[in-house]
């Protein structure tokens, strides 16, 4: 099988990535009245974006792959939002993730947070991979951001770094 290529990432890079895509969200018109995380990669994106909009985070734990890597029938809520009715309902919320790549947690994600009746959701993406999704962005979101489009390549992202040295020495290209 050929080699996967991978593609490393600073938080510099991300920092950057992150302020532009909000940048788009606030001259789109869009003003969430919350932020929703997809935990965990969507974490880290979620609060450098509460630096640009500054909203309350609120975080929901999804998990698509079983101990094998293997995906699993549907994701699978491993965590979700207590009292979701009254931090949901009537609000408009951004779903932040780190990942758009086959769509299918995000689709899921996006339905079951629909079912609490928002009175408007967006999607906010800091990389959406150029494929053949399996999964759809619901009609009712209005607006869908990407911060930026990439091949699908493996994104090594830094919070899973274990040397972040040699992370920034990938990213940069100076190894
Ligand atoms: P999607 O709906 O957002 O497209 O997600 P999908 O179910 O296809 O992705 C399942 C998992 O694979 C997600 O992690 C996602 O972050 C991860 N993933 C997909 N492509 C990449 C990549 O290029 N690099 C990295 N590092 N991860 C990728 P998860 O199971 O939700 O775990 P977590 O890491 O977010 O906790
Ligand atoms: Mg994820």
């Amino acid at each position: 099988m050929a080699e996967v290529t991978k593609q490393y990432l600073t938080y510099n890079t991300i920092h950057k990535t992150v302020k532009k895509m909000a940048q788009t969200i606030i001259s789109s018109g869009f003003d969430p009245d919350v932020i929703v995380a997809i935990g965990t990669g969507g974490f880290i994106p979620a609060r450098i974006l509460k630096t640009f909009i500054t909203r309350p985070i609120l975080t929901v734990g999804l998990s698509y792959y079983d101990e094998n890597n293997q995906p699993k029938e549907a994701p699978e809520k491993i965590q979700w939002i207590d009292e979701v009715e009254t931090k949901l309902k009537g609000k408009r919320i951004l779903l932040v993730d780190e990942v758009d790549d086959s769509r299918v947690t995000l689709e899921y994600c996006l339905r079951e947070l629909l079912r609490h009746k928002p009175k408007e959701m967006a999607v906010a993406v800091l990389h959406n991979k150029n494929k053949v999704k399996r999964g759809v962005i619901p009609d009712e979101i209005t607006h869908y951001f990407a911060g930026e489009v990439l091949e699908d390549n493996w994104i090594c992202y830094p919070w899973d770094a274990d040397n972040i040295d040699e992370q920034d020495r990938q990213a940069l290209g100076h190894n």
